[in-house]
């Protein structure tokens, strides 16, 4: 398929998966790929502090938007600028209260602690106010492509299950409205798709197949592909190089023994991965490990590349 092409067809991505699997790496890795195919970004984080802004060599954001990388031309190829937010469900809350004639009440209500017990009295109002931001920025065009990093704690399926749970709690008024309003940016395949990140083993695979039975079945929402993130990369001919290797007995019983481990855990997770292809009919893009060193703007580069290729094989 033709990145473009792909990163045209809805104007938000929600990364969502669960947590430590590398979800905000993802994210990031799909703004950049975004941004080499031309297209202005929106990285929007559901957190107090930004995860990904230091992947991009920038410092982190709060909730004001901040540029991470800027638009730039090279070799012919324009780049498109990538920008980072983060909205907290408290300063969502918050804002719209400020927005729906609260505003003088809210610094007080912020004090007291009323907005937890708004919050309490209303499961999912949270996840849908922040559901809520997203869809205005959509709405205003805040850029080509808004890409989310949804929370981990709050799971996929609880986040975006949020705004049924609330429509149906609250039967009209403004909250009513809002919570339809979202429901339709999240049934709408050209407005918004979900991309489910796992790692190649068994448990997190387990809940991504649920994950996305579950949330088509339930919130109607478009899967895109599935990331698999730190794949092992093979290394052909790892036994013949260790044969070769000029080192001592020791050392290449070592060697060996590091070699075979590796070349169990590459077929363990070509297990998963194969397992993952026939149980989850969606398409898999796979971005290799990275050894050694702490994501930053020259690796989201190189995810970055692969993600391009992995959509170009697709
Ligand atoms: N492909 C990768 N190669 C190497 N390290 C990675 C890779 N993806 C993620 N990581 C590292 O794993 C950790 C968790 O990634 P992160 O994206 O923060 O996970 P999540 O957002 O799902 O909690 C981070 O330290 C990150 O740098
Ligand atoms: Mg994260």
């Amino acid at each position: 398929m033709d990145p473009g092409h792909f990163f045209a067809s809805s104007r938000v991505l929600v990364v969502a998966g669960k947590g430590g699997v590398g979800k905000t790496v993802a994210a990031a890795t799909i703004a950049a790929a975004a941004s080499r195919c031309g297209l202005s970004v929106l990285l929007v984080e559901v957190a107090g502090r930004s995860a990904a802004a230091p992947m991009f060599g920038a410092s982190p954001q709060g909730y004001e938007e901040a540029v991470l990388v800027h638009e730039a031309e090279t070799n012919g190829i324009r780049h498109g600028e990538i920008r980072g937010k983060s909205i907290t469900p408290d300063d969502a809350l918050v804002e719209w209260l400020s927005s729906h004639g609260f505003n003088r009440l809210v610094k007080r209500m912020a004090k007291s602690g009323i907005l937890e017990v708004i919050a309490t009295a209303t499961p999912g109002i949270k996840d849908l106010l922040v559901l809520g931001r997203i869809k205005a920025l959509e709405s205003e065009g805040a850029a080509d492509l808004i890409v989310v990093d949804a929370p981990a704690a709050g799971h996929a399926l609880g986040f975006l299950r949020s705004p049924s749970g609330v429509r149906d709690a609250a039967r009209s008024g403004t909250i009513h409205r809002q919570a339809v309003e979202v429901l339709e940016l999240i049934g709408d395949p050209e407005r918004l798709q979900l991309i489910l990140v796992t790692i190649a083993e068994e448990t997190p695979i387990n809940e991504l197949i649920e994950t996305s039975y579950a949330v088509e079945d339930e919130v109607g929402v478009k899967l895109g592909p599935v990331v698999v993130n730190s794949v092992l990369p093979r290394i052909e001919g790892l036994d013949r190089s260790v044969a070769r290797a000029k080192v001592n007995k020791a050392e290449r019983a070592d060697l060996a023994e590091a070699a075979a481990f590796r070349a169990s855990r590459t077929a363990l997770q070509d297990e998963q991965l194969e397992r993952l292809g026939s149980e989850l009919p969606l398409p898999q893009i796979r971005m290799p490990q990275i050894f050694g060193t702490e994501i930053g703007p020259a690796e989201i580069e190189l995810l970055a590349g692969e993600f391009i290729a992995g959509i170009e094989a697709l």
